[in-house]
């Protein structure tokens, strides 16, 4: 089973990842459509789907999807998109990539693509591609899509500002580096290492526009600032971030903070 620390990681993030982390946007699914010759006759497994931000989409794609992620919270988050959006074809299963590793995977038969969204750095990385490409049919793949995490690599006075509050409550926040190098996490040298062929890394930038609420919202949807992680002062330190933010919004009489995210579509095949 799952360890404890994949079912836990985002306890108390689930409605918040759900409502205010953003999709990837048509370009990043349609450029996996693409690369990987999605249709009906494909399967996709997205592993670490969360609250389905790439599962729900791809799976107007293909014929079916497995969403699969040891945080049953984050399932029934998904569950309850994937409704709304009128999405049927996806089948979601509790599941960490240990899980995947030590059986699930023969209980899921091939697949044409695997994806990762923002979950790939959670997982014992090169164990989990051997067991993805075994698991996948010829001509399919394997693709990891991550996107700019604003509070410590966002560029934007705002998002200092956002990180300098939460800063003041949290101890164990993670140091605030700014935009990393590109071989931060050199994941086409993995993929080829693990016997993907063809790597290619995409990024693709998309602009973004928050409101207070939903830089609030995705602040919570962090596991590093997870409402928990807060306890008690969990309302102090919301009343303080709106705040701020409001001071830095009057500043620039904008509405809405700007911020161009940069996704990067990390993938090879099998
Ligand atoms: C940041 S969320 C990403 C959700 C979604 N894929 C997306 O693109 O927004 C990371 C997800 O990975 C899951 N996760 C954490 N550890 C994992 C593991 N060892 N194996 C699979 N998923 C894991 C978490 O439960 C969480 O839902």
């Amino acid at each position: 089973m799952s360890d404890d620390d994949s079912t836990s990681r985002f306890d108390g993030t689930e409605e918040y990842y759900a409502e205010y982390r953003p999709d990837y946007g048509e370009r990043v699914v349609r450029y996996l459509e693409d690369r990987f010759e999605l249709d009906e006759s494909a399967s996709v497994l997205d592993l670490g789907c969360g609250t389905g931000q790439l599962a729900i989409p791809l799976a107007a794609r293909v014929g079916e999807v497995v969403g699969m992620d040891p945080n049953e919270e984050m399932l029934r988050e998904a569950r309850r998109k994937a409704r709304e959006a009128g999405v049927e074809n996806v089948e979601w299963v509790v599941g960490s990539d240990a899980d995947l590793r030590e059986g699930l995977w023969s209980d899921l038969g091939t697949v044409r693509l695997t994806t990762m969204g923002r979950s790939f750095h959670w997982m014992q990385q090169g164990a989990t591609l051997d067991c993805v490409h075994r698991m996948t049919e010829p001509g399919g793949g394997v693709a990891t899509v991550a996107d700019t995490e604003w509070l410590t690599r966002g560029v934007e006075d705002w998002e200092a500002a956002a990180y300098d509050v939460a800063d003041e409550y949290l101890d164990d926040l993670p140091e605030r580096t700014g935009p990393v190098e590109e071989y931060d996490d050199p994941w086409d040298e993995l993929l080829e290492a693990r016997g993907f062929a063809d790597v290619e890394v995409r990024t693709l930038r998309v602009e973004r526009e928050w409101t207070i609420d939903e830089a609030v919202g995705y602040v919570f949807s962090l596991s590093f600032c997870s409402p928990e992680r807060f306890g008690d002062e969990k309302d102090a330190f919301e009343a303080d971030l709106r705040e701020r933010l409001r001071e830095r919004r009057d500043e620039r009489d904008d509405r809405t903070f700007s911020q161009t995210a940069e996704i990067d579509v990390t993938s090879g095949r099998a």
